[in-house]
């Protein structure tokens, strides 16, 4: 494994609260503002020559699954006679310089998780080159929708996944997030079809399918995103609004009509929004996430259109990455709770203001039981230390490594300190956090210097970091939430379980979290009867709602009720987000029977998944068979 290293720039602020005190740093951070951080994800050595802007001119090939174009950049030298790409499945076809002359450059060895270097070698003074390439076949960032696979059914879609290190399958680059860069893009694509991406972005489409784009604000590399697809566009706000294919749009732009609240209530929090727009685009069902903050435009999966607008505590989430992820980075996925754990304080916080307690309460209690699940599950498994908040993902696919741990641990630990400090105290301390490390990629420790310097030290609180940070498991302090709403349906379930019929228990009133909660706790009893006395009481298989969905057919599955598993299949079949597919999945492997049902359904649904999806499932499933989609 290749350990290299990432850049960090504005030591200068950094050594005013004494992170920069060795002699080497301090001179770094003389002659060039600079401090640097290892990344053990990435080839590029940025210390020596770093890329501070990206020119992308491509054009997407929607037949033949291709992207084929060129990136030129600025660099930073301070050293060295090389610049150094990180490279996944593209064919290089030439470099030059600036000034139009050939460079030489060589790929290094394939590995399998980091791809390959591409150093390129440079003259004295050389500050500018372009890379002309093409993508590969199996580009892990890319997943290249037929039209059945769309909700419109007449034009196929393509969309980007670049967290963690995947945006060197699509783009040759230095891809560590420890690494800013500007951008500005030309895409052409099929003239009927439409292009977005995380920068500024077109609200109609062009007459030739060309498409110019401008990201102003320094980002790292695995917020480069792009969408392709028979898009339309309707505002929410005057400063929101939604991206989707032309027959979803106005469904999304009901069920988000929040986002421009939102957007208040976040700003009123933690200070101005930085990136000008928030828009939002939901993509076809087999994103493999929720979403993802893609700066100026979140991805989004569809399942969150639940039809009463119950599931947008996820755009609040994105929303919230656009202080905590994008404005202030982990410097590398070791710090990914930096992130994550950050944003979930963050959402929590907004949707309280919107929502209020009691919701945010259910919300609290589910995170936490989700947390438990993966705490006992990664302590069953090969990596007992991930459950710390600082990762050592050296030589692993960080993807991996990326779990509940760092958000809700991470939130637990924000929370703990709230709960000490007070939240006015708190909010301050948050507000000049962000302020003062904004456009900048950060690391664990430098965090931890910066809290004990503005808050921990001066407020005399007492709160073990170290062991919050840096030991696995939960330490006792963490605060265990409740939620009244769900102590009424606990009080239900208990009634059910005493004999009363499911059609006379007190329901009313209840919400997406309240059903989750009352499937999450059912218990397994292996009655067939039990469950269809369910399903006809609450038609959970006729659910709209995904989470309630998945919820019940977990339980299906865990309690033998066959019936459902036509809808499983269906719902495996069509929807990609890993969330979902992992407890279905897991949920079937633990009988023999069941596995045999899931290796079926897995087979057939495995072309519909993203990569990121497939790569997860294959090890779930020992999955022997890695051909590529047949799509490809
Ligand atoms: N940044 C993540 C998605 C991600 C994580 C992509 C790790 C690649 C690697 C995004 O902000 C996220 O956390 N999404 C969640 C939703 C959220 C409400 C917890 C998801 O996709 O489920
Ligand atoms: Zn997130």
């Amino acid at each position: 494994m290749n350990r290299m290293l990432s850049i960090l720039s504005g030591c200068a602020t950094a050594a005013l609260i004494g992170a920069c005190n060795a002699p080497s740093e301090q001179s770094a951070a003389a002659a060039g503002n600079t401090q640097y951080i290892m990344d053990p994800h990435s080839y590029a050595r940025p210390a020596e020559a770093a890329a501070t802007h990206l020119d992308l001119d491509i054009h997407v090939d929607m037949e033949k699954h291709r992207i084929s174009g060129t990136a030129t950049y600025n660099l930073k030298r301070q050293s060295g006679d090389s610049v150094i790409f990180d490279t996944d499945g593209l064919s290089i076809e030439k470099v030059t310089l600036g000034d139009g002359t050939p460079a030489a450059f060589t790929l290094g060895a394939k590995d399998s998780i980091l791809g390959q270097a591409l150093r390129v070698a440079l003259p004295p003074g050389a500050d500018k080159l372009a890379i002309t390439y093409s993508t590969g076949t199996e580009a892990k960032a890319l997943q290249w929708l037929a039209p059945e696979q769309t909700a419109g059914k007449k034009f196929p879609f393509l969309f980007t996944q670049g967290e963690a290190i995947l945006t060197r399958t699509w783009i040759p680059i230095q891809d560590s997030p420890g690494i800013r860069i500007t951008y500005n893009a030309r895409i052409t694509v099929p003239k009927e079809l439409m292009a977005v991406m995380s920068a500024t972005n077109p609200q109609e489409r062009s007459a030739d399918g060309a498409y110019s784009f401008k990201m102003d604000e320094p980002i790292p590399s695995y917020l480069i995103a792009l969408a392709v697809g028979d898009l339309g566009f309707k505002p929410t706000g005057t400063r929101t609004g939604v991206y989707a294919e032309q027959g979803v749009v106005d469904t999304a732009a009901w069920e988000f009509a929040d986002m421009e609240k939102m957007l208040e209530a976040a700003e009123a929090l933690y200070g101005p929004y930085r990136w000008g727009r928030y828009d939002v685009i939901v993509l076809p069902p087999s994103f493999p996430f929720g979403g993802m903050e893609n700066p100026r435009l979140t991805f989004a999966t569809p399942t969150i259109i639940a039809g009463d607008r119950s599931l947008t505590a996820l755009i609040a989430h994105e929303l919230a990455h656009s202080w905590s992820g994008n404005l202030v980075t982990n410097a590398t996925w070791n710090d990914f709770w930096l992130n994550e754990g950050f944003t979930v304080y963050f959402e929590h916080r907004i949707t309280e203001a919107l929502y209020g307690k009691d919701y945010n309460d259910m919300t609290n209690v589910l995170g936490h039981q989700d947390l438990l699940a993966t705490i006992a599950e990664i302590d069953s498994g090969k990596h007992p230390d991930d459950t710390a908040l600082h990762l050592d993902l050296a030589g692993r696919n960080p993807d991996d490594g990326m779990t509940d741990v760092a958000y809700e641990k991470g939130y637990a630990l924000l929370r703990l300190i709230e709960s000490k400090v007070g939240r006015p105290k708190f909010d301050a301390f948050l507000r000049g956090y962000f302020d003062h490390f904004a456009f900048r990629s950060i690391t664990t420790d430098t965090f931890l210097v910066y809290i004990r310097k503005q808050l921990l030290e001066p407020g005399k609180v007492n709160v073990d970091m170290d062991q919050w940070i840096l030991k696995p498991g939960l330490p006792g302090d963490a605060i265990v939430p409740t939620s009244r709403n769900f102590a009424l349906v606990d009080a239900q379930l208990a009634r059910w379980e005493k004999g009363t019929p499911a059609k006379d228990l007190s329901t009313a009133g209840w919400g997406t979290f309240e059903w989750m909660h009352f499937l999450r706790r059912l218990p397994k009893h292996g009655s067939d009867a039990k469950m269809s006395e369910l399903d006809a009481a609450f038609h959970f298989s006729d659910s709209g709602n995904s989470e309630v969905l998945a919820a019940w057919l977990e339980q299906c599955i865990k309690n033998d009720h066959e019936v459902a598993y036509g809808k499983l299949e269906e719902f495996l079949t069509t929807v990609g987000r890993r969330k979902f597919l992992m407890p279905l999945y897991q949920a079937l492997m633990a009988t023999p029977k069941g596995q045999a049902v899931a290796r079926r359904i897995y087979q057939k649904a495995r072309p519909n998944y993203h990569a990121v999806s497939v790569n997860t499932m294959d090890q779930m499933l020992a999955w022997k068979d890695k051909k590529p989609p047949a799509t490809f």
